[in-house]
């Protein structure tokens, strides 16, 4: 009898794998380390003092060719151990040409988020000649697949259609644009699509309203009537406000004095999105004090677009290292700790990865330099940063 431990991840960009570890033992040791005892420590903790404590370690292993990880059995995956909706934000053009990528989702995931295509500028490319082909995809696969489809976004200052951002008219002909494309998009999927990003980044850093196309035309309460509208088209639907505010204090402030607003008028918000594109180096403690802030407004708190850049620098020197795995996959472990501790379960909507394998995150298409933020490979193998997941999951 042999017991093999191994994790491997491979690159799909240049065929070379970048982590391998193998242990074999004879009979004679698989007696000595029990099938309950032995916990291959094989990717030990070397731990920055600010981001992971003593304790924490990321054990991964193999029995018989049973992977097994601290915590979960081999038929685990993330939807069966996490105690809320784990979501990817997925595209839907994908599902069709990887087949590992939607099997991937299939086991591993019960709640979608769309990266792009609900999007202004790819679900109303032209004035009133709206395009569903993707969206319908991306429901239909959540219906046939059992997920919960979460909706990203309504309204943002990004990705808007050419014949948005030169759109001419006053300011009547600008609110009946907005109001159209809100209830058009949420009365197409009323009943399906289970909650909405509503207003996407309407901050600046510094806490001001940034001077979207949006503000600049309809003033600062445009947000309130964006929730206005999509509550009128489906009274049901959750309704958010999404925000990337990690290590933006007076953003954050800013979005706080914004949802209190809300509810204080009487005004349909039911979450906060915390988008979550952090890197290794990004610090547990800061991220607690953010999401205790929000879990304090009473809302729903949606960790909304987690990914996690084990190269913060954009070094073009980077090389990927088996410490550096350890520590990604404590990042994750971490986050999904202090969700569970941090956010009631009353509060807890669920937590979304920023799409599914390395290759197909946008840090790959946006940067030139080399990262790999995600939970599964470019192959659609369960890397480290799963298995740290699971444990923050499950622990
Ligand atoms: O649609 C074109 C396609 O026709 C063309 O072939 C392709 C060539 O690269 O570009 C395609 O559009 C790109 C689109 O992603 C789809 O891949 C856009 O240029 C690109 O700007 C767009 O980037 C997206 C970005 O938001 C802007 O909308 C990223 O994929 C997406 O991950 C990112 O997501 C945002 C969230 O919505 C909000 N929070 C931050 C997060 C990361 O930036």
């Amino acid at each position: 009898m042999t017991t093999s431990t191994s994790a491997r991840v491979n690159n799909k960009s240049n065929g070379n794998s970048y982590f391998s570890l193998t242990v074999r033992s004879s009979r004679v040791a698989v007696m000595i380390t029990t099938f309950f005892s032995i916990a291959l420590n094989l990717i030990s903790c070397s731990p920055r003092a600010d981001s992971v404590q003593p304790e924490d370690t990321i054990e991964v292993y193999t029995i018989s060719g049973t992977r097994i990880t601290a915590g979960i059995d081999s038929n685990s995956t993330l939807k069966s151990v996490a105690p809320f909706p784990i979501g990817a934000a997925i595209n839907p053009r994908l599902l069709s040409s990887i087949p590992l990528y939607k099997e991937t989702l299939q086991r591993e995931y019960n709640s979608v988020s769309s990266e792009n295509c609900f999007k202004m500028n790819q679900i109303q490319p032209k004035a009133g000649g709206f395009y569903w082909k993707d969206t319908d995809a991306l429901v239909n696969f959540a219906k046939e697949s059992n997920m919960r489809v979460h909706g990203h976004t309504l309204i943002y200052y990004k990705s808007l259609p050419e014949w948005v951002t030169s759109f001419q008219g006053d300011s009547l002909a600008w609110e009946n644009l907005m109001k159209t494309h809100i209830q058009t998009v949420v009365g197409r999927y009323k009943g399906v699509v289970t909650s909405w990003d509503v207003v996407n980044e309407a901050f600046e850093d510094d806490g001001t309203l940034r001077r979207s196309v949006w503000y600049e035309k309809l003033g600062a309460d445009y947000i309130a009537r964006c929730f206005q509208y999509a509550h009128q088209a489906d009274p049901r639907a959750l309704l958010f406000y999404n925000e990337n505010v990690v290590g933006k204090p007076k953003k954050l402030t800013a979005v706080l004095a914004l949802v209190n607003n809300l509810k204080k008028r009487g005004i349909a918000i039911h979450g906060i999105g915390v988008q979550m594109h952090i890197n290794i180096n990004t610090s547990e403690e800061a991220l607690t004090t953010d999401v205790r802030q929000f879990v304090n407004t009473g809302l729903l708190v949606h960790i909304s677009e987690l990914d996690i850049r084990m190269n913060p620098t954009y070094s073009t020197n980077f090389t990927l290292t088996n410490a550096l795995q350890t520590r990604h996959a404590l990042k994750y472990k971490n986050v999904a700790k202090l969700y569970r501790s941090v956010v009631p379960k009353s509060q807890q909507f669920g937590i979304t990865n920023w799409n599914v394998g390395d290759a197909d995150s946008w840090l790959r298409k946006t940067s030139p330099c080399e990262d790999y933020p995600l939970l599964f490979s470019d192959n659609y193998s369960r890397k480290p940063a799963y298995y740290g997941f699971i444990q923050g999951l499950t622990n």
